[in-house]
């Protein structure tokens, strides 16, 4: 039913798409899980109306790709480090029949970005640095490893080829290496449209 409302363009207000989830989950959706809204307009971008390969970079409840996929021709991939996030996706995922998706548990520094053609990017190393916005205490949080996350991003945007396009929202653009110009911006700064230039 949510699914299908999204498909024929409704306005779907979050409260009503995250009764997807269990309540734990729905908890953490105002701080954490893309707004229907964002997911909408970054996955129409990034898919850019073809059968594009998106990944999303810390995909947690799977949210932003669940949209994507249902919404646009892309294809639509998100790694994720929490393995319970991953499953609850994959899940959701099934039950709903969306296809053009699939969800890695994985660390992203085991991520090749050769292997996508766009980005999504919502600020997932933030509870590194700012431990009152965990998630849970299943993985390691440190400062050291906001930043070696945000570089290794940078170091693998830094080799996409041009034309390759990225969403960032809420990002404080760590992870943007040269090259990379805004074309597009929402939401009073937050969510930025790049692509890559140079
Ligand atoms: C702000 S949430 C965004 C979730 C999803 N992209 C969305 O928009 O709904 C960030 C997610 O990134 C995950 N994450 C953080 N660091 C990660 C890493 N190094 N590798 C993989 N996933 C990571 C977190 O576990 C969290 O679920």
């Amino acid at each position: 039913m949510i699914f299908k409302s999204l498909l024929l363009n409704f306005d779907i207000e979050d409260d009503v798409f995250n009764s997807i989830y269990p309540k734990s989950i729905r908890q953490l959706s105002e701080l954490h899980w893309t707004p229907v809204e964002v997911a909408r307009l970054a996955a129409y971008y990034l898919s850019d109306n073809t059968k594009k390969k998106v990944l999303d970079i810390g995909s947690g409840a799977g949210k932003f790709c669940l949209i994507g996929a249902c919404l646009t021709k892309g294809h639509f991939y998100g790694v994720e480090q929490r393995e319970s996030l991953v499953k609850l996706s994959q899940k959701i995922a099934e039950n709903h029949n969306i296809d053009r998706l699939e969800f890695i548990h994985a660390n992203i520094t085991e991520i090749s970005f050769s292997d996508y053609e766009a980005f999504y990017f919502f600020n997932p190393f933030y509870e590194n640095i700012e431990r009152f916005s965990a998630i849970d205490d299943s993985v390691e949080l440190t400062e050291k490893l906001y930043f070696s996350y945000s570089e290794y991003v940078r170091r693998q945007l830094s080799k996409t080829p041009i034309g390759t396009r990225l969403v960032t929202y809420c990002s404080n653009w760590t992870e943007i290496p040269e090259g990379f110009d805004i074309k597009l911006t929402a939401n009073n700064g937050k969510l930025n449209f790049w692509e890559k230039k140079y």
